[in-house]
């Protein structure tokens, strides 16, 4: 999550009047239709607010009218401790996260065959995308199916791109063809809907990899992980987003929840 602070407060958030937040608030974003998000950082640290964070968030909701509007400003009171609170205001359409602290919790399946899933089910939740019915999906680095799973189960066909194995359900399942290659020599037998990618690989060439895909109309739809294990992600992040760009048009590149030491991109291919 990110907004711009209009209001430190440093005094007793138990006592607090709601009246001083919500004037913070109006010389952030309109009042008519702010949505209340009140929330602490996800620390062991901070979770200890999480109790006053949800006290302050009710109190506040109870002064202000109901949001009016599909996209209302997020109202944020981020707490960082008994007599600390950082108040502002984001946009609905520039927020990071529409979940409040950022945390798109998803619950893991009972059948899945990896938590990666869980990053792909944000991505797609978050940014209102999915295959359709019958899409047919190449997914780079598939191995053991956790992507792959949630895409049959979303109707889509599935070619999964991966040396390693898929766990043997997966295999036998109708909709999925395990190609057992390199992604690097893989090339589709008719262009995709969607590419997918969450191979550990290196980044940049993870990214010239993607963007020859973009440039040779090979998918129209792309969600794909980038790796990113080094200290200093930015100056590689800043290289694959030029590279990417060159491939794709509408291109996002975003730390989601579940991400650690990745980001997740989507684009999408006009024309
Ligand atoms: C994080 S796992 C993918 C997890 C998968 N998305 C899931 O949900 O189960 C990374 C995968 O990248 C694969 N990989 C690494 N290099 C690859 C390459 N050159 N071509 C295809 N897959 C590769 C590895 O074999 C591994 O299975």
């Amino acid at each position: 999550m990110g907004f711009e602070v209009a209001q430190v407060l440093t005094e007793p958030l138990a006592d607090v009047e709601p009246g001083r937040i919500s004037e913070a608030l109006a010389r952030a974003a309109p009042r008519q239709n702010l949505e209340v998000q009140a929330w602490t950082p996800d620390s062991d640290d901070a979770h200890r607010w999480t109790g006053l964070a949800e006290s302050l968030g009710q109190r506040l909701r109870g002064l202000l009218p109901s949001p009016t509007g599909p996209a209302p400003w997020l109202a944020q009171v981020c707490v960082l401790g008994p007599s600390l609170a950082a108040v502002g205001a984001v946009a609905w359409r520039d927020a990071v996260s529409r979940a409040p602290g950022g945390r798109e919790r998803q619950r893991r399946e009972a059948f899945a065959p990896s938590r990666a899933a869980l990053k792909l089910e944000e991505a797609l939740q978050g940014y209102g995308l999915s295959p359709a019915r019958g899409d047919l999906c190449v997914d780079l680095g598939a191995a053991p199916g956790g992507w792959t799973a949630r895409l049959v189960a979303r109707g889509a066909r599935v070619i999964a791109v991966d040396p390693a194995s898929l766990t043997p359900d997966l295999t036998r399942h109708p909709g999925i063809r395990h190609v057992r290659a390199s992604a690097f020599s893989f090339e589709p037998p008719e262009p995709a809907d969607w590419l997918f990618c969450d191979m550990a690989w290196r980044p940049l060439e993870v990214a010239q990899l993607l963007a020859k895909w973009g440039r040779r109309g090979w998918a129209v739809h792309l969600c794909a992980n980038l790796k990113l294990p080094m200290k200093d992600k930015n100056p590689l992040i800043h290289r694959a987003r030029a590279i990417l760009g060159a491939g794709w048009d509408e291109l996002r590149v975003r730390q989601l929840y579940h991400d650690r030491d990745e980001v997740t991109v989507t684009a999408h291919r006009r024309g």
